[in-house]
This record gives structure tokens, C-alpha cells and sequence, in this order.
């Protein structure tokens, strides 16, 4: 058995900044109401024509490629984590196979766990890794939510949380156990797939999508039951870091680094409070990019990255909670 490692990490987001002020001259919102509810200052938003999920996708990895020092002709597999795909189907995936101009006829699986997408993601490498299938993977996650978002005062309560980006990660084999990904922890409870989900274009329903459904507003907007979220993901949460600590003989104290999805700032207070971790050892990057979904997690290692502040032996976890639900954690030793 192998153990997989992150040998570099890159990260796109779109030139368009949005802030909350924006958003106001559009809807009946405030910079108050989201900066107090969700620590949301600014956004960024793709730019029609010009950035889309996969390209977004490649930048970073692009990117990631280079800080490792590695070409597209070294990745064996991509793993690209999105909920907002540039088609219905195929995925975007194979887009990125063909953007980065490779040689060869690479693998290249898409993976659809909204919040949790990129740790989801970063696991299914792992285990390629592992088991001796490949030896380098691009991780990917990257989201284009914006045009999917509903900017009136009908769809305020969530279109204000997003933003659009995207982060990539290669990993690499390594013949050293005590190094890497240490271990991986996922779930789910599909009992509430319904709290925050976007329905249609879907097989649930005899409306025929292509002419029907785009029609049908409460089928194919975001539904999200904000506090029933927020509940859940401050319990999962703290619950998956300990299960990743506790998989491998660490305590909260041992932790270098927490790198939580950003879904709400206030989720991370509460469990960087319950796991009494010092504000350096928290990362945050919603006050600048909203909730990028599956992009979030590989663009704070990307930004951690370009600050030169992972250390080897620093020990980091990644967690993330979201629609689903699906959570997810992920320990890590540089
Ligand atoms: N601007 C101004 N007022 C607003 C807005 C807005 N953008 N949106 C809603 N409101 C109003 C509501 O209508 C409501 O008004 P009322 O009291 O007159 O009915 C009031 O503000 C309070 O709304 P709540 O929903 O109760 O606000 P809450 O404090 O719960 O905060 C929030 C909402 C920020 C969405 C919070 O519940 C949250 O963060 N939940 C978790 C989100 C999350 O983690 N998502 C998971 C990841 S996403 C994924 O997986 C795709």
C-alpha cells in the first residue's frame, strides 16, 4: 500500500468582484444582513463567454501542475468535484482531459457531493493512490453558480451565500506511511436531500425538461432550509474532525491547520470555539469569495500554498458539511 500526498496546488477566480453594496442596488438586501449572518463581504462572478466550470478547472490546475513541478503528460486520472456543471451531462471532467492538451486518453470521473464534493473527491484519489492504480491525479473543484443563482429579492436568501471559483490539487504517490493522507472519513444522510437542493432538470418529476421545466421556478432554483443546515453542520462538523483525529491517536492541539468549507462564518466560529483552536490555525476565505462549494477547500490549500505557510509535518484537517447531507474530513501530514 501506498499513501498519496499533495505535491501542489492552484487555484482561478473570476476578475468580477461583487460586493454585498452590489447586491444591494439589485435586491432587497443589506451589507449588514450578510456580512452579520454569514461573515460575506464580496464575491467573485464568472464572466459569461469568457470563464465556464471546466476552464476555470484547468486554470488552476494548470497551475497546481507547475507548482509541482509536473506536466500534463505525468497525471494518470482527473477527479473533478462540481455542483454546477457546464453540461447536464458529460460532466466536466473529460473537458479538462481535453484542455490541458495531453498525450494521452487519461481517465476522468466526476464527482457530484455539492459542499463536500472536493473532500468526496481527494478521497476516491486517495484510494486510486493507494492501491497502486495510478500514481499522479489532478483533484479538482470549480463552480460557476452564478449563473444559477436568482439575483432578485425572490431568491436573496441564497443567491447572496455564492460565488463562483475554482482550486485544484495534484496528489502523488509516496512510499512514506507517516506522510500525506492520512485517512479519509465520509457521510451522508439522505433523509434530508431535500433541505437544500436544486431539483430539476431530474428524473423526479414526468415534466419534460426541454420544454417544460425551465418553466417551473420552485423545481429549478436553490431551495435551501437555512437553519436546518446551519444545525446540522456545526454538529457534523466538530463530529468528522474528531473522527479523523481520533483515527489517527491526535487531540484538537495537535492541529497546524483547520481548513473548513466556507459555507457560513459563523459554522467555523462555533467549531473553532468547540475545538479551542487559536484564530492562526483557522483559515478563512469567505469574507472575500462567499461559498464556492467543492472549489472552496482546494482554493485555501492554493492560498496557503502561495503564502509558503504549509510547513512539512504540519497537520491539517480538512472538513467540510453540505447539501446532502454529505459530510466529509480528510487528516493530512505534509
Ligand atoms: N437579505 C436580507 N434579508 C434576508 C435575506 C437577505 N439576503 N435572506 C433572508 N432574509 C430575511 C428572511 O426573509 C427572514 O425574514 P423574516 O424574519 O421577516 O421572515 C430573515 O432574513 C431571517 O432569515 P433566516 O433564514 O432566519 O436567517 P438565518 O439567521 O438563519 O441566516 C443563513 C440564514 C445565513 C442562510 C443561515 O441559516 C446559514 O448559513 N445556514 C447554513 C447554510 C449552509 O451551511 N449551507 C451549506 C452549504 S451550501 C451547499 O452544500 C450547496
Amino acid at each position: 500500500m501506498y499513501n498519496s500526498k499533495i505535491v501542489g496546488a492552484g487555484h482561478y477566480v473570476p476578475e468580477k468582484i461583487v460586493t454585498n453594496k452590489d447586491l444591494e442596488t439589485i435586491m432587497d438586501t443589506s451589507d449588514e444582513w450578510i456580512r452579520e449572518r454569514s461573515g460575506i463581504e464580496e464575491r467573485r462572478f464568472a464572466e459569461f463567454g469568457k470563464d465556464t466550470t471546466s476552464n476555470m478547472g484547468t486554470k488552476a490546475a494548470k497551475i497546481a501542475l507547475e507548482r509541482a513541478g509536473l506536466t500534463v503528460d505525468d497525471v494518470d486520472f482527473i477527479v473533478f468535484a462540481t455542483l454546477s456543471a457546464d453540461y447536464y451531462f458529460p460532466g466536466p471532467g473529460v473537458t479538462v482531459q481535453h484542455e490541458l492538451g495531453g498525450k494521452r486518453t487519461i481517465g476522468a470521473l466526476d464527482v457530484r457531493n455539492q459542499c463536500s464534493g472536493f473532500v468526496y473527491a481527494l478521497s476516491a484519489a486517495d484510494q486510486f493512490i493507494k492501491t497502486g492504480m495510478y500514481k499522479t491525479i489532478l483533484v479538482i473543484g470549480s463552480e460557476l453558480q452564478s449563473s444559477g443563482l436568482d439575483l432578485t429579492t425572490r431568491g436573496r436568501a441564497v443567491s447572496v451565500l455564492f460565488g463562483d471559483g475554482a482550486g485544484a490539487v495534484v496528489m502523488q504517490r509516496t512510499e512514506d506511511n507517516n506522510k500525506g493522507v492520512l485517512s479519509t472519513h465520509l457521510h451522508s444522510q439522505g433523509e434530508f436531500a431535500d433541505a437544500l437542493c436544486v431539483k430539476g432538470p431530474g428524473s423526479f418529476t414526468e415534466k419534460k425538461f426541454y420544454k417544460d421545466m425551465h418553466l417551473d421556478y420552485d423545481n429549478t432554483s436553490a431551495q435551501m432550509d437555512g437553519q436546518l443546515v446551519f444545525k446540522n453542520a456545526i454538529v457534523r462538523f466538530s463530529e468528522v474532525i474528531m473522527e479523523a483525529l481520533q483515527a489517527n491517536g491526535y487531540s484538537p492541539a495537535d492541529l497546524d491547520m483547520f481548513v473548513p468549507h466556507q459555507a457560513n462564518l459563523r459554522i467555523t466560529q462555533f467549531v473553532q470555539r468547540k475545538l479551542q483552536l487559536p484564530d492562526e490555525k483557522v483559515y478563512s476565505n469567505i469574507q472575500r469569495f462567499g461559498n464556492t462549494t467543492a472549489a472552496t477547500i482546494p482554493i485555501i490549500l492554493s492560498e496557503l500554498w502561495e503564502q509558503n505557510r504549509i510547513k512539512e509535518n504540519d497537520i491539517y484537517v480538512l472538513a467540510a458539511f453540505g447539501s446532502g447531507f454529505t459530510w466529509a474530513s480528510a487528516l493530512i501530514r505534509w
